[in-house]
């Protein structure tokens, strides 16, 4: 393919060796990343798809949410570095920022506050939607299912051409989140069911939805909920990542933010994905010591073994993933806060890093830990039992689901996600009937 050089009217041209026929593509850029080729009239002009399983180096969409800059780790939330949001926000805020596109005023950031904390509630009804599952029914099997549920309620923002129900519909989501994951616990552990309290904050009100019990009064560790604050920004949102897709894929239909957002989990659940941080949990159980590390250094490189440094590579960082390091530093200061000495957990989980790192495989592939590297580490000094872990993805990623969710629905370009295929089945034949088979 040539590039033409033409500042203003960069395109790129394909020829068909095939038939001689030429077309001509523009290039669009943006504000950062690559500059795309845009390919919208490729099979009206050629006839041919592009074939890109995974997406690896397909943009589906337009966006001004996030940026990644997976070369030279960086993360960035409408512009903000997640290293300044992190150490300087708190994540009511930056869902204020990422639904918005600006940080919020001290008055803006007040009635924002108000609305979450008054939306935090769940219809009574929900709670015996409960009861169908088993006790030991995965979390995240329930967060699937009533969180689907959540649209046979709340009618009133259910209309998506409305941006006043989407707000009302995107506050809910943000919300009810924390409220749904608690009472999945508590379901789980046989537990009374715990309410919000509308004088805590997002994140007290969270650990005490999750620990809390009727017998006694719940006392907020300040540095455990800081921490959780501190957790949910560095999940809120991360481009158009395999469940963010989703959320828009089913949205682009026209299906209600509920159902979209239910769509959205059940993809994080996958363990290439959101239930990483618990699948790495599991595996530095499985290695166990770290004279063990070896061993399962080179089953994660014998490719005929299924196994996986779990928590290591990513498709878009081919560099340190910038939250991972915010993890790692806050990993060191909870456990020292809780007065934790010695996290067996961490020094297998930093020595395994150390030697991944140092070993050509992991080198020339340029796998590094991700975000649920560490997580699930600190997940578990907070408290929090391995199956609940991807939960809190989910009730951080809801922000990032909404957020790109409304951009879609208000993008002019928008239409129904349809992929098309190289297809390799049977060409057309005739049935042939049971008796002549
Ligand atoms: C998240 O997309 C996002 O933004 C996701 C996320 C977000 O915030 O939304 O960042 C959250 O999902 C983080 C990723 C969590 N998943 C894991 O930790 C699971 C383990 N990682 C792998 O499954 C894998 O690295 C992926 C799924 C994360 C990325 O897969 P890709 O981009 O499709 O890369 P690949 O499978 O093509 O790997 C390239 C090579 C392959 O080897 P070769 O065929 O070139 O010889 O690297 C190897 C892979 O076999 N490889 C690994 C590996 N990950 C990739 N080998 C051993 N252990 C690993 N973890």
């Amino acid at each position: 393919m040539s590039q033409d050089s033409a500042a203003k009217n960069a395109s790129v041209t394909i020829r068909d060796n095939t038939t001689g026929k030429e077309a001509t593509f523009p290039i669009l850029t943006g504000t950062e990343g690559p500059p795309v080729i845009d390919i919208r009239r490729l099979y009206a002009e050629t006839g041919y798809f592009t074939y890109d399983p995974g997406f690896v180096a397909t943009g589906s969409c337009e966006s001004a949410i996030t940026y990644i800059d997976g070369d030279n780790g960086v993360l960035l939330h409408r512009g903000y570095p997640i290293e300044q949001l992190a150490e300087n926000s708190d994540f009511l805020e930056v869902c204020y920022l990422l639904l918005n596109g600006e940080l919020p005023t001290p008055a803006e950031k007040t009635e924002f506050d108000y609305r979450i904390t008054h939306h935090t509630m769940l219809h009574e009804q929900l709670s015996y939607f409960y009861r169908g599952f088993r006790r030991d029914a995965h979390p995240m099997a329930i967060m699937c299912g009533v969180v689907g549920a959540l649209s046979a309620f709340y009618h009133d923002s259910l209309d998506i051409s409305d941006p006043r129900q989407r707000m009302i519909a995107s506050h809910r989501m943000i919300a009810k989140m924390p409220t749904i994951a608690g009472w999945a616990y508590k379901y789980s552990q046989g537990q009374p069911f715990i309410y919000p309290q509308n004088n805590l904050g997002f994140a007290e009100n969270f650990l005490r939805m999750l620990f809390a019990t009727p017998c006694e009064d719940y006392e907020i560790n300040p540095v455990i909920a800081k921490t959780m604050d501190r957790i949910l920004i560095l999940h809120a949102d991360h481009e158009q990542n395999a469940s963010t897709s989703t959320v828009r894929l089913a949205g682009s239909s026209g299906a209600n933010p509920f159902a979209c957002i239910s769509a959205g989990i059940a993809s994080l659940w996958g363990p290439a994905h959101g239930g990483a941080n618990e699948a790495v949990l599991n595996m530095l159980s499985q290695i166990g010591h770290t004279k063990n590390i070896p061993e399962f250094v080179e089953k994660a490189k014998d490719k005929d073994d299924p196994f996986l440094l779990m928590g290591f590579g990513h498709r878009v960082y081919k560099n340190f993933d910038p939250r991972t390091k915010i993890m790692r530093e806050t990993c060191h200061s909870v456990l020292k806060e809780l007065g934790i000495k010695d996290e067996p957990l961490l020094d297998l989980a930093m020595e395994l890093e150390r030697i991944a790192l140092e070993d050509e495989y992991f080198i020339e592939r340029k796998l590094y830990p991700n975000v649920d590297f560490y997580s699930g580490i600190i997940f578990q000094a907070l408290g929090i039992p391995t199956s609940m872990f991807t939960v809190l993805f989910a009730v951080a990623r809801t922000v990032g689901w909404i957020a790109q969710w409304n951009e879609m629905v208000e993008d002019p370009n928008q239409k129904i996600g349809r992929p098309r295929q190289l297809y390799t089945g049977a060409a057309k034949r005739e049935y042939i009937p049971v008796s002549k088979r």
